[in-house]
């Protein structure tokens, strides 16, 4: 199982847009152009390009089978942000996440003690931002959270964290959860993004 493909050329990266198999992105090590703009590639690290990949989850079975695969690719002080609105899937990627990991605990929504610690070969702390989001909200209760320290040995898994905890490191991996427009439809899709330089040694990326 592969994280990341390498491309080195707009022609290689058409053909793995459309064949993906199970990287989970892209990468090319060049100067953003037209070309790769145009094929959906943003700079992912210093030097590098990476266009994510839409994955489909046909069902909560999925979404947990995506969250254990991730699971596999965290190391210690890793940041995990996820996103999407209510029901997405964030909470039951995280219980795959937490499968994954192997660590101990059920995982339910921490909404109203805005995080729960899993412990573990690598520890999980697992963060619901959603009532740091609101107007009320006091910037204090993200500090008091010591998300710095849960880095340090573990992993932080972030709910509703994007435009709050980025700042925590300058590499993130991000899942953006969605639902399909049309409600009757089931599933949902997710685009990971795993950005910065704590990525880039773990994928395969050669200079062309
Ligand atoms: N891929 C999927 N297809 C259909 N239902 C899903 C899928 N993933 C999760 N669900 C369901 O969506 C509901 C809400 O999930 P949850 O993880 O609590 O969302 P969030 O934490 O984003 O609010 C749960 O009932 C869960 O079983
Ligand atoms: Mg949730």
């Amino acid at each position: 199982m592969s994280w990341s493909r390498a491309v080195t050329t707009p022609d290689e990266a058409r053909a793995a847009i459309a064949d993906p198999g199970d990287a989970l992105d892209l990468r090319a090590a060049a100067a953003l152009d037209r070309a790769w703009a145009d094929l959906g590639f943003e700079p992912a690290a210093p030097g590098e390009l990476a266009r994510p990949v839409d994955v489909g989850l046909a069902d909560l079975a999925a979404t947990r089978r995506l969250g254990e695969r991730l699971a596999g690719e965290l190391r210690p002080g890793d940041l995990v942000v996820l996103s999407g609105p209510l029901g997405a899937g964030k909470t039951s990627l995280t219980q795959g996440l937490a499968a994954g990991l192997g660590t101990s605990g059920t995982v339910t929504s921490p909404t109203f003690v805005l995080a729960r610690a899993h412990r573990g070969p690598l520890p999980l702390l697992h963060v619901d931002a959603y009532r740091l989001r609101g107007a009320g909200a006091r910037a204090l209760d993200l500090a008091d959270l010591d998300l710095e320290d849960a880095l340090e040995d573990g992993v932080v898994v972030v709910e509703w964290g994007e435009g709050l905890v980025e700042q925590l490191s300058p590499s993130v991996l991000t899942v953006e959860l969605s639902r399909p427009d049309d409600g009757d439809r089931p599933g949902r899709t997710a685009r990971v993004r795993a950005r910065g330089p704590r990525w880039s040694h773990r994928t395969e990326v050669t200079a062309p």
